[in-house]
């Protein structure tokens, strides 16, 4: 089968989180079992400067965005993985130091930006030989992309996956002039959501199947509570949850080659010490158990129930390496506990891809006690790399953290029962036998996409 991926992320050229990881690992595992596989992004300037074999074609293609006609040159190159990756160019969008803004704060003009990328990739699509069959977008930012086949009555099939609900990419009523589309689809039955343009809407209403990147979350999005608004129009899609791999080559404690020490199942323990030496070292701290956190600093992620708990924690002589960036309010209460503990407590914040694996390998426990989570990816480094996640039991979270077996899962979102499991986790590593055998569990486990390939055709093979 050809499938041509739109997505805005591919690690490591253009990430802010798991998506990145995604592109970067799913078209290349389907790429090894013999598909015609390719991904299209924007040509962002960090891209330009770093994807490798990059080269203009001489596909140009020429974009109606609103009033305005727009040319994009195209670019293609390869990722890390071998994959082709086609970059559309349009400087004045994408020749930019951030993929969605600043400072926490979008860019203004995402809503041209990216339906404009939207209708570039079906551009490009009709120009490709051979032809994709499929087109696999990814998020809102690539899902205007089924409606606008769709109204051109175009043959490819169209897969939509969620990676995450709480981004929809909403935008005021009048940027829907910038789509193109009669004003037949400025309705709730298509992209109207109260009174606003809802681009993820879109997709789930006109993909011709839609998945989300685990079957708990697939179930809680069905739901009020989780469903972030287009619970209604999700009940109406073909649903299908499916568990995010992750790249067993690029997280694997015998060969990373940003530890201090390698190590494997057998090796664990001493490779382990190695590495929680130099972490400490690194940040100064203090001899005990060593907590880890690596997120973004959002409100998904339940910073706060990590920030309410620590006070107790830290009195049991625990320390905690913490690296993210993202809201203000928990960028500033880590840093502040950093100078509060400078012996117990360390925060880098920014952005750290050597450091994250740095801490997958010193960390002894990895905290992720998130308020909603559609899989998340950590855990699954931090299973591999035999540190022992604290999760909390939600979407991804739930389906791949065994409670007691290969980590410790709580369900209370509040700071008590996070507590409560942390505790467990620490009483349990006072137990070197029982410890190790945790740990063993994790890392004996199989987490490649590799796993997951089967089930994405499966999706595939039922369009029609
Ligand atoms: P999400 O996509 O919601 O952020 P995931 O757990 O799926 O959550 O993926 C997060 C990815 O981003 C992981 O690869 C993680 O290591 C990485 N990551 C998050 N924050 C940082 C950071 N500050 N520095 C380096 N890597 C980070
Ligand atoms: C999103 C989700 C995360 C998921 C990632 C990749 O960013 O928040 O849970 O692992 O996408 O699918």
């Amino acid at each position: 089968m050809n499938i041509l991926f739109a997505a805005s992320e591919l690690t490591p050229y253009a990430k802010t989180g798991g998506l990145g990881d995604v592109l970067a690992g799913l078209p290349a595992a389907l790429r090894a079992r013999g598909h015609g596989v390719a991904v299209a992004l924007p040509l962002y300037r960090r891209l330009r400067a770093s994807l490798k074999e990059l080269q203009r074609t001489p596909l140009t293609l020429s974009v109606e965005l609103g009033r305005r006609s727009l040319s994009a040159r195209v670019w293609q190159g390869v990722s890390r993985e071998g994959v082709t990756v086609f970059a559309i160019e349009r400087d004045e969008f994408f020749d930019r130091e951030n993929l969605y803004g600043v400072n926490g704060e979008d860019y203004f003009d995402n809503a041209p930006r990216f339906i404009f990328y939207c209708h570039a990739v079906m551009e490009l699509a009709g120009m490709l030989n051979p032809r994709p069959e499929v087109l696999h977008v990814n998020d809102w930012q690539a899902a205007l992309i089924p409606l606008l086949v769709k109204e051109a009555r175009l043959p490819f099939k169209t897969v939509l996956t969620i990676h995450n609900l709480a981004y929809q990419g909403v935008f005021p009523a009048a940027e829907f002039a910038l789509t193109g589309l009669a004003g037949f689809y400025f309705k709730p039955h298509a992209l109207e959501y109260y009174g606003r343009m809802n681009l993820l809407k879109g997709g789930i209403l006109f993909a011709d199947a839609v998945t989300t990147v685990s079957p708990g979350y697939a179930r809680e999005i069905l739901t009020e509570q989780y469903g972030c608004g287009v619970n209604g129009a999700l009940k109406q899609s073909v649903l299908t949850g499916i568990l995010n791999g992750i790249d067993t080559d690029l997280w694997n404690p015998a060969t990373d080659p940003w530890l201090v020490a390698n190590y494997d199942a057998r090796r664990v323990t001493a490779g382990k010490r190695k590495n929680k030496e130099a972490l400490l070292r690194e940040f100064g701290l203090a001899e005990g158990p060593l907590l880890g956190l690596i997120s973004r600093l959002t409100e998904q992620k339940g910073i706060e129930l990590i920030l309410a708990a620590l006070p107790e924690l830290l009195s049991r002589g625990v320390g905690l390496v913490a690296l993210g960036s993202g809201d203000a309010q928990y960028e500033e209460a880590l840093r502040k506990l950093a100078k509060q503990y400078p012996r117990q407590v360390a925060a880098r914040i920014g952005f750290d891809e050597q450091l994250a694996h740095r801490i997958e390998a010193g960390a002894d426990i990895f905290l992720m006690p998130s308020r909603f989570e559609p899989c998340g990816l950590n855990q699954f480094y931090s299973m591999r790399y035999g540190t022992v996640p604290v999760v909390r039991k939600v979407g991804g979270l739930g389906d791949s953290v065994e409670h007691g077996r290969t980590g410790f899962t709580f369900s209370g979102h509040n700071p008590e029962s996070f507590l409560e499991a942390t505790v467990s986790a620490l009483e349990l590593f006072g137990d070197r036998k029982r410890w190790k055998e945790m740990q063993m569990a994790g890392m004996r486990q199989d987490f490649s996409w590799e796993r997951r390939v089967p089930e994405y055709e499966r999706v595939y093979k039922t369009l029609k």
